[in-house]
C-alpha cells in the first residue's frame, strides 16, 4: 500500500482519537466520543492489517473473535464497583503486550536492520522497562482492589534501597541493551528487573489510593504504546500511545490535586488517620437523628434541594432510588440538583456514571466549581452515603489528613440531612464534623431502603 495512503489513513485515526478524548470530556458528549474513538482505531487496525501483511488473516480473525468475545463478557458481567480492577487488567495487558511486541522486534533482529538503529533499539529498550513495570504493577494494583491480594509492606528506608539499586541495575541492563542489542539477554534482564520494580513500588501502595495509581499506569501504558510504536516505525501507535500517557498524566493530576495529595506522597507514602486531630469525641451529645416521616416533610416545604451522593450510594446502589427520589420532589414543585464532587466514590467519574445509568438528567449535576456560593442559597442538602468530601474538617483542621482536599460547602445549606448506616467513617478514616453540625440531622440506614422509604412517605403526604 503506497506510504502517502497509509500515512493519510493514519492521520484520519489519529483525529478521531483526539475527536474522541475532546467527547469524554463531557457526559453528554461521552458516547459519541467512544464511538468516534473506536472508529479510529478500527481505521488504524484495518489499515495496519492491509499494509504489513504481518501474518495470515486466518490468525486475525480468530484474534479478533477471541478478543471482542472477552472483551463483551467482561463488559457485561464486571459490576459497576469492580470497574477500577478491570481497567488496571486493561492498563497491564496494554504494557505487557508493548513489552512483548519490543521484545520480539529485538529477538528477530527486525530493529537492527532499521534504518535508525539506534533510536529504534532505545525505544525498545524503553518499552520493555516501561511496559513491564507497567504490567506487574497493574497486576499488583489489580489483585489488592479485587482484595485477593492484602500483603501491605511497609515503604521503610530499606525497600526504599532495595528499589533504588533495582533501578540501578534496570539503568545499567538498558545502557547494555543499547550498546550490544544482539546480545538480547540484557533486554529480557531489563525487562525481569522492571517487573520486580513495578511490583515492589505498588505493593505499599493502600487499596484506597489504588486509583490514582491505575491513572498513573495508564499513562505508563501509552508511554511503552508509544515507544513500541518507533521500534516498528509504526505513526499511528506513536500517536495513540501519546495520547493515552498525556491524558493518564492529566487524570492522575487532577485526582491527586482533588485528594490534596502529590503524586510522589501517593507513590512513597502511607495515608492514615492523623495523630492529633479529633476523634469520635465530637460526636458525644451533638447528633441528632432523623426518620423518613419527619425528611420527608422537611423536603416536601423545600424550594430548593441540593443531593450530593459519594460512595455509599454505590455501595448500596441506590441511586434508582436518588432518581425517583428526585422526580417525586420535582413533581411536588421543588428544584434538584445534584453536587458532584471529583473524588466522591473510589474511581474517577464513579457518581457521573452511575447517574447517568439511572438516567439523571446531565442538567442537574454541578461540579466544585459551579457549586461555590450555592449552598448558602440551598434549603435542604441531602447527602447519600457520602462523608469524607463533605468534611469540614478539610476546611478548618490544619492537623486533619485531609486538610486543604477541595469540598463541597454542605454544612453551608440551611438543613443536611445525612443518609448512612452508622457514624463510622469514610476512606479516610477520620470523624466528620458535619455529623455533629446544629444545623444536621442523621437519617441512619441503608441509602436504597432509606430513600425507598422516603419516596412512600412523599407520596403518602402528597
Ligand atoms: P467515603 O468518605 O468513603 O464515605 C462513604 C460512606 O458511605 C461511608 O462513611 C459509609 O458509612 C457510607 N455507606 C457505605 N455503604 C452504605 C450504604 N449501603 N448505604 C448508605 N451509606 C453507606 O465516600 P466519599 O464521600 O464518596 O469520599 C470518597 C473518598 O474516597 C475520598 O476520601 C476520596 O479521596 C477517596 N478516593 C476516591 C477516589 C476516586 S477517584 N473517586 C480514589 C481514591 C480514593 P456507613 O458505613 O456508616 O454507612
Amino acid at each position: 500500500m503506497p506510504e502517502g495512503v497509509v500515512n493519510g489513513a493514519y492521520l484520519v485515526a489519529a483525529t478521531l482519537f483526539i475527536l474522541g478524548l475532546r467527547g469524554l470530556a463531557s457526559i453528554r458528549g461521552a458516547r459519541r466520543g467512544n464511538v468516534l474513538s473506536s472508529l479510529g482505531m478500527l481505521v488504524a487496525i484495518v489499515v495496519t492489517l492491509l499494509d504489513r501483511k504481518i501474518i495470515g488473516f486466518e490468525l486475525v480473525a480468530v484474534g479478533l473473535g477471541v478478543g471482542a468475545a472477552l472483551g463483551a463478557i467482561l463488559a457485561l458481567r464486571v459490576h459497576m464497583t469492580a470497574m477500577p480492577q478491570l481497567v488496571a487488567a486493561f492498563n497491564g495487558f496494554g504494557g505487557g503486550a508493548s513489552a512483548l511486541v519490543a521484545g520480539s522486534a529485538i529477538a528477530s533482529g527486525t530493529v537492527m536492520t532499521a534504518a535508525t538503529e539506534l533510536q529504534a533499539v532505545a525505544a525498545g529498550a524503553v518499552s520493555g522497562l516501561v511496559g513491564a513495570l507497567t504490567f506487574a504493577g497493574s497486576a499488583v494494583a489489580w489483585g489488592k482492589l479485587q482484595e485477593v491480594l492484602r500483603w501491605q509492606p511497609s515503604n521503610t528506608s530499606l525497600h526504599h534501597g532495595i528499589n533504588g539499586v533495582l533501578a540501578a541495575g534496570a539503568l545499567a541492563l538498558f545502557a547494555l541493551v543499547i550498546v550490544d542489542v544482539s546480545l538480547q539477554w540484557p533486554f529480557w534482564a531489563l525487562v525481569a528487573a522492571a517487573a520486580i520494580l513495578g511490583v515492589r513500588l505498588t505493593l505499599p501502595i493502600g487499596g484506597a489510593d489504588m486509583p490514582v495509581v491505575i491513572a498513573l499506569l495508564n499513562s505508563a501504558s501509552g508511554l511503552a504504546a508509544a515507544a513500541t510504536g518507533f521500534v516498528l516505525s509504526n505513526n499511528v501507535l506513536i500517536i495513540g500511545g501519546a495520547l493515552v500517557g498525556a491524558s493518564g498524566f492529566i487524570l492522575t493530576t487532577l485526582m491527586s490535586r482533588a485528594m490534596n495529595r502529590s503524586v510522589l506522597s501517593v507513590l512513597f507514602g502511607t495515608l492514615g488517620p492523623s495523630e492529633g486531630g479529633p476523634g469520635d469525641e465530637i460526636y458525644e451529645g451533638r447528633i441528632k437523628r432523623t426518620s423518613p416521616e419527619e425528611t420527608a416533610l422537611l423536603l416536601r416545604d423545600a424550594r430548593s434541594v441540593m443531593i450530593v451522593p459519594g460512595y455509599g450510594m454505590a455501595v448500596a446502589q441506590a441511586q434508582h432510588a436518588v432518581r425517583d427520589l428526585s422526580a417525586e420532589l420535582e413533581r411536588g414543585g421543588v428544584d434538584v440538583k445534584y453536587a458532584i464532587h471529583p473524588v466522591a466514590g473510589r474511581m474517577p467519574g464513579h457518581m457521573n456514571v452511575l447517574l447517568a445509568e439511572a438516567d439523571v438528567p446531565y442538567e442537574q449535576l454541578f461540579d466544585l466549581e459551579q457549586l461555590v456560593g450555592t449552598f448558602a442559597q440551598t434549603d435542604v442538602a441531602l447527602v447519600i452515603g457520602a462523608n469524607d468530601v463533605v468534611n469540614p474538617l478539610a476546611r478548618e483542621d490544619p492537623t486533619s489528613p485531609i486538610y486543604g482536599m477541595p469540598i463541597l460547602d454542605v454544612d453551608k445549606a440551611r438543613t443536611v440531612v445525612v443518609v448512612k448506616r452508622s457514624l463510622s467513617p469514610g476512606f479516610a478514616g477520620i470523624p466528620n464534623s458535619l455529623f455533629a453540625a446544629p444545623n444536621t440531622a442523621m437519617l441512619f440506614g441503608d441509602g436504597e431502603d432509606v430513600l425507598r422509604e422516603l419516596i412512600g412517605e412523599l407520596k403518602a403526604t402528597g
